[in-house]
């Protein structure tokens, strides 16, 4: 069995800027109420385009950093609640944009954990040899199923793409080491977005309530959030003999930075190893673990060797953890 060995990462944020006095505008907020209950300053909104679009870029930046084309690719995945369409899958529509000819993929929908989920399936076909070199996306256009009336939810998201290319290698012990994932479907009520699906088929009755928008019940998922994440870091730490100090950091999916705080807590992980930008950009959804480690990767902070934790939860309820030793300089 090969390694799965991530050898290149991108990202991609929209230009456009939202801060938080934009809701004070017009809605009963403030900056200060959003700013101490989530650690969001601002967000990024796509103005034009689909999800797609942003896996795109984020792809392309991928490609560049390790010097590959869209061509050398043979498997490409996307993680995403927000597909351009209910069909043909957004890996689909962003192989044809890249000119992936030459790869096969699909979409793995997950929500928060879906990056980490899509990861594992990566992981797999690459380490039983059915791919060489894939590309991994988790991309999210929140804004196209957030209720912007809705002070509970809309502070809470934007819109990014991530992207991980992962290819096979031998005598290696750098790479996707470990993962752990879990699911409770129990969660659904508490966190989901009811409409377009076959259950309640999108009609002018589902538009006007609404069941195209995402519905949260925050202090619910909030209490399963932190459990469940701490639990799962932990395990992960437990089973691969790391203690706090061989973590060199935390990548803790961008919900609510209290959430990522008590799971750094949990596992005596101080902030500064903590890989954070829900500040800038919001919660994104499948995109807050590949833009996290791309940007700290473009920054000069990680190092070859270095033991990374992912760890993710979300609607499913879905949770899980992957062990990470970073192959590249
Ligand atoms: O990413 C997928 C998984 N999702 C999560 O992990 C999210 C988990 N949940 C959370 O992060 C938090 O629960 C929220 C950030 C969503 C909400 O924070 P909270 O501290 O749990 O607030 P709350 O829902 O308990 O609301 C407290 C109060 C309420 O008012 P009352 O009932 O006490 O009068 C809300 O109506 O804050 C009110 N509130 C707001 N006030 C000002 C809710 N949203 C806002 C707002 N501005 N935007």
């Amino acid at each position: 069995m090969k390694n799965a060995v991530i050898t290149a990462v991108g990202h991609y944020f929209p230009d456009k800027v939202v801060p938080n006095s934009h809701f004070e505008s017009y809605l009963d907020t403030t900056d200060e109420w959003i700013r101490t209950r989530t650690g969001i300053r601002e967000r990024r909104y796509l103005e034009h385009g689909a999800t797609s679009d942003m896996a795109v870029e984020a792809a392309r930046m991928a490609l560049d950093v390790r010097g590959l084309q869209p061509t050398d690719i043979d498997l490409l995945v996307v993680a995403t609640v927000t597909p351009d369409m209910m069909f043909p899958h957004t890996a689909c529509l962003t192989m044809d944009k890249l000119g992936a000819v030459n790869a096969w993929g699909y979409d793995v929908v997950s929500a928060c954990s879906g990056f980490l989920f899509a990861l594992t399936t990566v992981v797999n076909m690459v380490r039983a040899g059915g791919s060489r070199r894939a590309l991994l996306i988790g991309a999210d256009k929140m804004t196209s199923i957030v209720d912007m009336e809705d002070r509970n939810t809309c502070i809470l998201f934007g819109d990014a793409a991530g992207a991980f290319l992962i290819e096979g290698e031998d005598d290696t012990d750098l790479g996707i080491r470990d993962y752990i994932n879990y699911c409770d479907g129990s969660g659904a009520e508490f966190l989901n977005m009811p409409g377009g699906g076959s259950l309640h088929p999108a009609t002018l009755e589902t538009v006007k309530k609404g069941y195209h928008y995402i519905r949260q019940d925050g202090q619910a998922v909030f209490k399963v959030a932190v459990k469940g994440m701490a639990d799962v870091s932990l395990e992960i730490m437990e089973r691969n003999s790391l203690r706090s100090e061989d973590v060199a950091y935390l990548v803790p999916h961008q919900a609510n930075l209290r959430i990522i705080s008590a799971t750094a807590d949990r596992m005596g992980l101080p902030m500064d190893r903590v890989m954070v930008n829900i500040d800038r950009y919001g919660n994104t959804t499948a995109a807050t673990i590949p833009t996290c480690i791309s940007e700290y990767y473009q920054d000069g902070r990680l190092k070859k060797g270095d033991n990374l934790i992912l760890a993710a939860f979300g609607a499913g309820f879905t949770w899980g953890a992957s062990y990470i030793k970073w192959a590249l300089d």
